[in-house]
């Protein structure tokens, strides 16, 4: 088959540089978002009288049984086109026969791909926002049935002071809102047409932008036409919002990793979201958490391949910028992905409470709370820090916790204690009286979780 551009050239491509340079094998994934695009244009060249109704007509319903037959299967893509912007257009052409030609007028395929990706993207950004917002409900549910489940916090991955399993799963549902805005943000800047810009310079013809921005849903319409086809900051921007995402499911999993060993033993995965070993007959495995910090790698590589096609271009449009598919639909697809599993994965994950519990009561977690009740007092705080080290010293030489010293050896350190230290270091009381905006009592965090 001879290109469109055949007209300039004396000799058909070479069959190997045809497939280095076709994107169809990628790109195609934006057939729907092509030709809503095109039917958009062609709407507005015959509103406009730059080409007739009759044209515009059959342009119209020569693209949307182009689609019906796309999505019945009847038409099927053919890979040695050079892109899907030149398929559709070659099938419009061959179907409806001079009126297809025409589809083209006051357009270049540097505003129409920029056009495709934004809408593709739009659609993308819908999609992960009702996952995350899914991901968010199942953390909330695990979160309100465990907001007495004390359990160690944890800086330096050693015991700091106590929280429960909902304060800390509490945490990623605030990681995961900021995300949820951050994709909302990047939707609101995406969703902007830049049609009209054409090649680079804009058009001679009367066209109307504002019109087939509003065809389309979308916000507005680019201010410069050189940076209406050179602009990929969208590209970057929602790769960048991919990798933040990719970031916190990464420390989600590895925590789940750490909780999942006997050394911790805090939550139990489901067996449908574990796997054995192949030689080991003990083993049960967290491979999906494991594959999700992996797999975020991944994505911070999209991001690193856009930034640096980006980086040298000279304006306009250059086709390094052909790259930026590849990339995104990659970062995309994963984050579904990932978010499509971990749900599940976290709605079966049985949490163990006692084994929460019990790892809270041996790493001396109460101590700040031994050093607050000499404060409360009239001790100087670092006085009583520096007596409770010692009783904390005392208790690992002789096998006690907080809680089990009796009264007298507490006194052997201050004459402030009395029997009222026990409720202080009780670790129930403990969570309990932290109380403050954003702390882990069992009452702010169910205001939270409410919120
Ligand atoms: N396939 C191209 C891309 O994905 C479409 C734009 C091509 N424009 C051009 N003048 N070669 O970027």
């Amino acid at each position: 088959m001879s290109v469109m551009w055949s007209g300039r050239f004396q000799k058909e491509l070479d069959s190997k540089v045809n497939d280095f340079n076709s994107s169809l094998p990628f790109d195609c994934r934006m057939w729907e978002e092509d030709i809503a695009g095109s039917i958009a244009h062609a709407e507005m060249l015959s509103k406009q009288g730059i080409i007739s109704s009759e044209d515009g007509d059959k342009i119209i319903a020569g693209l949307k049984q182009i689609k019906a037959d796309i999505e019945n299967g009847l038409l099927k893509f053919d890979m040695n086109a050079e892109d899907i912007h030149m398929f559709i257009e070659g099938e419009l052409t061959a179907r409806i026969g001079d009126a297809g030609k025409r589809l083209h007028t006051a357009r270049s395929r540097n505003d129409q791909v920029a056009l495709d990706i934004r809408l593709f993207l739009v659609k993308c950004a819908d999609t992960l926002t009702e996952l995350l917002n899914k991901l968010n409900n199942t953390l909330s549910i695990k979160a309100s049935e465990n907001t007495e489940t004390v359990m160690p916090g944890y800086t330096h991955l050693q015991r700091a002071q106590p929280i429960t399993m909902a304060h800390h799963l509490s945490a990623y549902i605030e990681m995961i809102k900021r995300d949820i805005e951050r994709l909302a943000q990047c939707r609101e800047r995406m969703n902007i047409s830049p049609l009209g810009s054409c090649a680079l310079a804009g058009t001679t013809y009367p066209i109307d932008r504002e019109y087939v921005a509003k065809q389309l849903h979308m916000n507005g319409v680019t201010q410069n036409s050189l940076d209406g086809v050179s602009d990929r900051d969208f590209v970057i921007e929602f790769i960048g919002v991919m990798s933040i995402i990719m970031v916190h499911l990464s420390r989600f999993s590895e925590e789940i990793i750490l909780w999942c060993s006997h050394e911790f033993k805090f939550v139990e995965l489901d067996d449908a979201y574990a796997t054995g070993s192949s030689i080991m007959p003990q083993k049960k495995n967290p491979d999906i958490t494991e594959l999700i910090r992996g797999k975020s790698g991944r994505v911070f590589g999209d991001l690193m391949t856009i930034l640096t096609v980006m980086k040298g271009l000279p304006l306009a449009y250059n086709k390094d910028m052909q790259e930026d598919k590849e990339a995104v639909f990659d970062a995309y697809d994963t984050v579904k992905i990932c978010l499509e599993t971990i749900i599940p994965m976290i709605r079966t994950m049985k949490i163990l409470p006692e084994n929460c519990r019990k790892a809270a009561a041996k790493g001396f977690i109460n101590a700040t709370d031994c050093a607050d009740f000499l404060t409360k007092k009239g001790v100087p705080f670092r006085t009583a820090y520096k007596i409770t080290g010692e009783i904390v010293a005392f208790c690992i030489e002789n096998d006690l916790t907080l809680e089990t010293m009796s009264i007298e050896q507490y006194k052997n350190y201050s004459e402030y204690f009395d029997n009222r230290i026990f409720e202080a270091v009780n670790l129930e009381n403990c969570v309990k009286s932290r109380n403050t905006t954003g702390g882990p009592s069992p009452e702010e965090v169910k205001r939270q979780l409410n919120k």
